[in-house]
């Protein structure tokens, strides 16, 4: 839920103004991940005490509250450092609320001998707490955090108590602090004890470090051998540590995705990677010694641009500009010419040794929250019609409520852009405990739930840093047709129908494209809708998700309240708020329901309704007789990825009336990227 980042620079002098800036950056990159508050610590020359700076607010609040204070304590930003540990973090508040003392980093005590940035959750951070309160700790903040300094603490004074004075290195402490931590996390450390050094570790949560090489090396090759980085010993560095690639790549490409259980220390510009061999090493039993690991650095397969803003005044306008392109990325190589139409087979690499495991599936099951639970929504009919499986869907955090049945002989599909969502993450392994086989739908290389599925698709839709999800939402389902294409395999009596998709695939970006071109006419509806308080979108078959997916998108960033709904389910109740004064829009594209909208939208006519209609090109005047309504028309497109063009218009009048209201697009308000808590 929150963002970490560390800097450490070796042999390389930097200047205090340059290290507060890779700070600040890297934060800005992570900001949306979390931006209620936020922190940072650097060091001190005159005191072996780092300093720490914590605001309430987004990170430029803490921009300007660190120059303030650093000017009043008459700190040299010109000073320059050979070496130098700097750490931070955006807050997305989970315990306790967002305020100076609830920030990160925390400290074990007013001298700060360790201190901690923290993304998760500690899940027996009570116990701890108590421990420690008896053993005479003070606690100031209301965070799960605050014990994990607190344990380094008190684990490296009884060390020294036992055995002298610095008695064990700093990744002791950490391995031990590690084995009595519960829950998910990734964590950095920093201590006056171990001056110019940092550690990290994980469990569950992401993280990666950069490194980069001065003069710049060819980002190539393995770099650990004896779990040191050896290149040139000695030689200048400077090293990243980030919740995500965001904030490194503008850097180096070099990366290393440190697994869960391994702590990575950081010191004379080595790094070395020490892990328990089993969870002996974190659960009481025998106490297993830590193993060294040897890792080799992968390369980031990201350009800097991915994630500016480029000629777009917020990341959420840009994302939806781009789709696309992101739409081509999330299908190339995967669909392959042959036959007599452009492409008859689709090959998703990740699932091809459990096809048939998914074919002979009793149900499938597609588990996901939000916007990634609509993407799926949407592909369930062509799924059910192409393979004949009955298909079932599950938020994730209500299967877990209900522990609802889940069988051996189910497949079950988990949607998740972030792949870190922790409800989804829970429901993942409630569905490995029950047997199922487990697929990952996602758009990040190496989350927990692409790790801890046992196949699965990534969609490539790009970095998407706007909290509002919309490219990857119509990738999810392009990526979900193809799953449909994949399962339904190669009969004579689909041939037709897979080849009209296969087509409709093709020319989907394209079809996106010419959908963005009602950029101004959205804009002037949301004119017209600035001061509404509510908005009504209804759906059904295949835009049932387009109605959910619009409202949502309206509701998350313009703070007016949407619902989507249902239909077919209009005159079971929703009917009773229809007037003249209720926005509703009803999305009436052809396809098999088209003709029970047309009767939805006379309804509503005959209730004077004030409707905006989403219907296919050329379909205006018929599906406005019988009463005025104002129309946008878009281009029609195969049923089953009518979805993707549909809910384009939609986005765009969610980003005009934000903007139009005053509010942040791409950091709604109490919202945050990935939800990585219960
Ligand atoms: C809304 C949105 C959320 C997420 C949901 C699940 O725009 O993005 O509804 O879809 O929090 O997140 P992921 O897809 O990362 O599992």
């Amino acid at each position: 839920m929150c963002g970490i980042f560390a800097y450490l620079n070796f042999n390389l002098q930097k200047e205090r103004s340059y290290i507060l800036q890779v700070l600040f950056n890297g934060l800005r990159r992570l900001e949306y991940r979390g931006y209620d508050s936020a922190g940072i610590s650097i060091d001190n020359s005159s005191s072996p005490r780092p300093l720490v700076f914590r605001q309430e607010g987004n990170i430029e609040s803490l921009v300007k509250s660190v120059y303030q204070e650093v000017s009043s304590i008459d700190l040299n930003l010109e000073e320059s450092f050979a070496v130098h540990a700097g750490i931070a973090h955006t807050r997305w508040a989970t315990h306790g609320v967002p305020a100076p003392r609830n920030s990160h980093p925390q400290a074990s005590d007013s001298g700060n001998e360790f201190l901690v940035v923290h993304n998760g959750v500690i899940t027996n951070y009570e116990v701890l707490k108590e421990t420690l309160v008896r053993h005479g700790y003070t606690f100031e903040s209301e965070t799960d955090t605050e014990v994990i300094p607190k344990l380094a603490k008190f684990v490296f004074d009884k060390a020294n108590e036992e055995e002298g004075t610095q008695a064990v290195t700093f990744s002791q402490v950490v391995l031990e602090v590690m084995r009595h931590l519960e829950g998910a996390y990734a964590l950095i450390f920093k201590s006056r004890h171990y001056p110019n050094e940092l550690i990290a570790c994980k469990r569950g949560s992401p993280l990666l470090l950069g490194v980069k090489e001065l003069p710049e090396d060819n980002n190539s090759g393995p770099a650990f051998q004896d779990a040191k980085f050896l290149s040139k010993d000695g030689c200048p560095k400077e090293f990243f540590l980030s919740s995500d690639p965001n904030a490194i790549v503008e850097h180096t490409k070099k990366v290393l995705v440190i697994e869960d259980g391994e702590v990575v220390h950081l010191k004379d510009g080595n790094v070395s990677i020490l892990k328990f061999p089993n969870d002996k090493g974190r659960h009481g039993g025998t106490i297993a010694r830590p193993a060294s690991v040897q890792r080799a650095l992968s390369v980031l397969e990201m350009e800097v641009e991915q994630i500016n803003k480029g000629r777009y005044e917020h990341y959420m306008q840009k994302e939806i500009h781009e789709q696309p392109e992101s739409l081509t990325t999330t299908m190339r190589g995967r669909l392959i010419q042959g036959g007599s139409c452009k492409a008859t087979t689709v090959l998703l690499g990740g699932l091809k040794d459990h096809m048939k495991t998914i074919r002979r599936s009793r149900r499938i099951v597609f588990v996901g929250c939000g916007t990634s639970y609509n993407a799926a929504l949407a592909a369930r009919p062509i799924l059910e019609e192409l393979s004949g499986v009955p298909v079932t869907m599950e938020i994730a955090s209500d299967l877990l409520d209900r522990q609802g049945p889940i069988y051996r002989e189910d497949t079950a599909v988990f949607v998740s852009q972030s792949g870190e969502t922790a409800d989804t993450l829970l429901a993942l392994e409630y569905a490995l405990d029950n047997g199922a086989l487990c697929v990952g739908i996602t758009n990040t290389v190496g989350s927990a739930i692409a790790r801890k599925t046992h196949c699965g698709v990534h969609i490539n839709a790009g970095a998407e840093i706007g909290v509002a999800s919309t490219k990857a939402y119509t990738s999810q389902i392009v990526v979900m047709a193809m799953l449909a294409l994949a399962v339904g395999g190669d009969t004579i009596s689909n041939q037709a129908r897979r080849e009209a998709i296969v087509d409709g695939l093709y020319d989907l970006p394209s079809k996106v494209r010419e959908v963005l071109k009602l950029d101004n006419e959205m804009k002037d509806l949301a004119k017209q809708l600035i001061a509404e308080q509510s908005l009504l979108v209804f759906g059904r078959g295949y835009n049932y998700a387009t109605a959910l997916e619009g409202a949502l998108k309206v509701k998350e960033v313009s703070l007016m309240h949407s619902e989507g709904m249902l239909a077919g389910e209009m005159k079971h109740g929703p009917l009773a708020l229809v007037d003249e004064n209720l926005p509703i829009i009803v999305i009436a594209t052809h396809d098999a329901c088209f003709s029970k909208q047309q009767s939805v939208i006379q309804q509503l006519h005959a209730r004077r309704g004030r409707l905006i209609v989403v219907c296919s090109k050329g379909d205006a005047a018929s599906v406005c007789s019988g009463g005025s309504c104002r129309v946008i028309e878009v281009p029609q497109v195969e049923d089953c990825l009518q979805p993707v063009v549909n809910i384009v218009p939609l986005q765009l009048l969610a980003y005009h009336l934000t903007v139009l209201r005053g509010h942040n697009v791409d950091q709604p308000r109490n919202l945050a990227k990935s939800v990585t808590t219960q």
